[in-house]
């Protein structure tokens, strides 16, 4: 399944902002180069997606949602450029073009993934600082939150450093909510407060996200064994190759999609009290069900 147009929409004019952001990035130019090598890659650009689409629920104050996504981007992106790496995952494949350490070497893809990371912040800290400051140390705790010890990277020390092959699948869950639902959480929790949500709509959004969050690593665990290269843009069958315990590995792949789907009629149903307003959102959890990459 493509995006679905509504998507789509949203996702060119990621491209186009992520673009301008990228031909403005200062250093060295072999640094420059790797940033904007996997920044530029493509992909499906959810976190972003999720996130203007999250902001448009709301009239909010005209804050400008635009480097919020894009700095949910970045961090995504380091993310993927760090999972790759030889001491990680060891992947050569990564949105259907050679991983930035077998483009650029080791050294230039640790410091990219560690530029993008921190020029993250940087856009954060100089799009709201006079603007609205408020809105973003929100976004900074929001973001910092998520990526750090407690979410994204904590989820990956426990999936690639202290292994466990007989986890309960209580345990594979948690890894999966801190090293993929964390940032989904943090893509629609930052979206919330630049529109300027409710308490009450924020908490409803936070559980519509950590449902999605689940599910699309669930999915992502699914399309290691039942994709193709091609399809996926990445190597397949990683997962059974390197023992990873995922929800394939404990479950097979058709109970993992019964799950999947399970979580996306609960996302769904925590989407109610927006009624036609939450349209796009969603159009992307139905998105996450039934994605082919
Ligand atoms: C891949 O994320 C890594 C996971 C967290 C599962 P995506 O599937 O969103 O990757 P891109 O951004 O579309 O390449
Ligand atoms: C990645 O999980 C999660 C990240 C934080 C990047 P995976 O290792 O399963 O992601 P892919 O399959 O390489 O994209
Ligand atoms: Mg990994
Ligand atoms: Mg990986
Ligand atoms: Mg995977």
């Amino acid at each position: 399944m493509q995006y679905p147009e509504r998507l789509d929409r949203y996702r060119g004019q990621v491209e186009a902002a992520l673009e301008q952001y990228a031909a403005a990035f200062n250093g060295p130019a072999a640094l420059r180069e790797a940033m904007s090598y996997s920044l530029r890659a493509g992909g499906k650009r959810l976190r972003p997606t999720l996130l203007l689409s999250t902001c448009d629920l709301f009239n909010g104050d005209g804050h400008d949602p635009w480097p919020a996504a894009c700095a949910l981007e970045f961090v995504h992106t380091y993310s993927l450029i760090h999972d790759d790496l030889p001491a990680l995952d060891n992947d050569d494949l990564r949105r259907g073009m050679p991983t930035c350490h077998k483009r650029f070497g080791e050294a230039l893809a640790i410091l990219a993934g560690d530029a993008l990371l921190t020029e993250a912040f940087h856009l954060i800290g100089r799009s709201y600082r006079h603007a609205a400051p408020a809105v973003g140390i929100a976004l900074t705790a929001e973001l910092s939150e998520a990526a750090g010890a407690a979410g994204m990277v904590g989820g990956q020390v426990l999936d690639t450093v202290n292994v466990d092959p007989h986890a309960p699948i209580m345990a594979v869950e948690q890894v999966h909510r801190m090293k993929t639902g964390a940032l989904i959480i943090a893509s629609v929790r930052c979206g919330a407060i630049v529109g300027g949500a409710d308490e009450e709509s924020l908490a409803a959004l936070t559980r519509y996200a950590a449902h999605i969050g689940l599910a699309f690593q669930v999915t992502d665990d699914i399309l290691d064994v039942t994709s193709t290269a091609q399809e996926l843009g990445k190597t397949i069958g990683k997962d059974a190759a390197q023992h990873k315990t995922t929800y394939v590995s404990a479950w097979g792949v058709e109970k993992s999609r019964a799950y999947a789907a399970e979580l996306i009629d609960r996302a769904v149903a925590e989407l109610s009290v927006f009624g036609d307003r939450a349209a796009t959102l969603r159009d992307l959890a139905h998105f996450i069900r039934e994605r082919k990459n």
